[in-house]
C-alpha cells in the first residue's frame, strides 16, 4: 500500500545536510552558542526578505506575539481583537499581558478575519487587532487597516503560517505595526528546533523587543522592566539562514502541489480552498471542507494517508477560555470550519504521484457514498 505522510522533513534535510552540519560545526568551534553572529545575520536577511527595517529573532512565535503586545503596552483591562480560527498561541499572548481576547468570525471563503465583523468588536478598551494569515493565505489587510486607522489602533499580523506570502504584491509582515513569525520545524520556514521572530519598521519597537527578549537589560545585570529569556539560539539562526535561500522555491513547489490537488478535485463535492487575485498564498496547509470530515479522515487513514485537522475546536470554545463566556453558535463560520476542515498532506517534496493517490482515494470515497446513498 502506498503511504502518504502528512509532512516529511527528511528529504529537505538531505539536500541541506552538508551546509547544516558545517554551520553547526562552526558554531561549536567558535562557541558562539547564544547571541552570536548566526542570529544577527539571520535577522538582517529575514528583514530584507520581508521588506522591513528590523527583525528581532526569538525562541518561538508565541514569544513574538507576547513581545508585540508588550511593545505596544497592552495590559490588564485592555481588549485585543483577534480571530478564534487560529492556533491557540494567538490568544495566549493576549492573556499573557493580562488583556482580554475579543474574537471575531472569519470570512467563509478566505478563512481569515472578516472585516465586515471587525468594527462591531471594537470598544473603547480595544488596544490592538491581530489578524491571522491562516494556512498561508493573507488576511484582507487593506480593509482591516482602514478600520484600524479609523479607530487609531495598531495591527499585529500573525504571520506564523505565511512566510513569504504576498498581499497586493508585497510580502506579509509589511502591513501591520508589527508582524510575528514562528519557525516551528513544520512551518514553511522551519528551524531545527524552536524559533520565532518579530518584524517591524519602527526602530523603537525593535529596540524594546531586543531588550525584553534578553531580560530587559539596559546594561548587563541592570533591568529596567520585567523581561524574559526569549532569545533564539545560534544553531537555529544558522539553519534558518541556510533555509531562507530556498524559501521562495519551496513556496513555489507548495503552490504547484496545491494546484495539483485543486485540478484533481475540481467538481467534487469537497469544498476546496479558494484563490484570490489580490494574494499569493504560500499553502502552509491545503484544507478541504466536508460535512463527513471524520469518516473521510478515517477512510484516508485506512488507505495509508495521513491528514491533520487545523483546528478541531476554536479558541473561543476551549476550556481555557470558558471564563470569557462564549457559547456554541457565537462564531458560526469559525465553528463550521472547525467541524469540516481537513488538511491534506502538503510539503515541497511531496510527489505528484502521492497527490494523485490522495485525490483518487478522496474521489472514490465520494463515488461509493453516492452509490450507497
Ligand atoms: C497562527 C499561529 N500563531 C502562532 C503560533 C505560535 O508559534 P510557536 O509554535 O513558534 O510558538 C503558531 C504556531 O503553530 C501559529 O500557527
Amino acid at each position: 500500500m502506498e503511504t502518504v505522510p502528512y509532512l516529511d522533513l527528511r528529504p529537505q534535510y538531505r539536500t541541506l545536510r552538508s551546509d547544516v552540519l558545517k554551520a553547526v560545526e562552526e558554531i561549536c568551534e567558535s562557541t558562539t552558542f547564544a547571541q552570536g553572529p548566526a542570529t544577527s545575520d539571520f535577522e538582517a536577511e529575514f528583514a530584507t526578505y520581508c521588506g522591513v527595517d528590523h527583525c528581532v529573532s526569538l525562541n518561538s512565535g508565541t514569544s513574538a506575539l507576547h513581545l508585540a503586545l508588550r511593545c505596544l503596552d497592552v495590559r490588564s483591562g485592555d481588549e485585543v481583537v483577534a480571530v478564534s480560527m487560529t492556533f491557540i498561541a494567538t490568544a495566549w499572548a493576549i492573556s499573557y499581558v493580562g488583556a482580554k481576547p475579543v474574537f471575531v468570525d472569519i470570512d467563509s471563503v478566505r478563512r481569515t478575519l472578516d472585516p465586515d465583523k471587525l468594527e462591531a468588536a471594537i470598544t473603547p478598551r480595544t488596544k490592538a487587532i491581530i489578524p491571522v494569515h491562516l494556512y498561508g493565505m493573507p488576511a484582507e489587510m487593506d480593509r482591516v487597516n482602514a478600520i484600524a486607522e479609523r479607530h487609531g489602533l495598531p495591527v499585529i499580523e500573525d504571520a506564523a503560517q505565511a512566510h513569504g506570502a504576498k498581499y497586493r504584491g508585497k510580502r506579509v509582515g509589511q502591513f501591520g505595526k508589527i508582524a510575528c513569525f514562528s519557525f516551528y520545524p513544520g512551518k514553511n520556514l522551519g528551524a531545527y528546533g524552536e524559533g520565532g521572530a518579530l518584524i517591524t519598521n519602527d526602530a523603537s519597537i525593535a529596540q524594546r523587543a531586543r531588550s525584553l527578549r534578553d531580560h530587559a537589560q539596559s546594561q548587563k545585570y541592570f533591568h529596567d522592566e520585567i523581561g524574559y529569556n526569549y532569545r533564539m539560539d545560534s544553531f537555529q539562526g544558522a539553519v534558518l539562514s541556510i533555509k531562507l535561500k530556498h524559501l521562495d522555491a519551496w513556496n513555489a513547489a507548495r503552490t504547484d502541489r496545491a494546484r495539483c490537488y485543486t485540478d484533481l478535485l475540481k467538481g467534487s463535492p469537497y469544498k476546496l480552498p479558494a484563490q484570490f487575485s489580490d494574494s499569493e498564498c504560500v499553502w502552509h496547509c491545503y484544507v478541504i471542507e466536508t460535512a463527513e470530515r471524520d469518516r473521510v479522515r478515517s477512510a484516508l487513514q485506512d488507505a495509508g494517508i495521513q491528514t491533520a485537522i487545523h483546528y478541531p475546536l476554536p479558541v473561543h470554545l476551549q476550556k481555557a477560555y470558558a471564563h470569557l463566556g462564549y457559547r456554541s453558535g457565537d462564531l458560526p463560520v469559525t465553528e463550521a470550519l472547525c467541524k469540516q476542515c481537513l488538511s491534506l498532506p502538503i510539503y515541497p517534496e511531496l510527489s505528484k504521484e502521492k497527490i494523485s493517490h490522495v485525490a483518487s482515494v478522496l474521489l472514490d470515497l465520494e463515488k461509493s457514498r453516492t452509490l450507497h446513498a
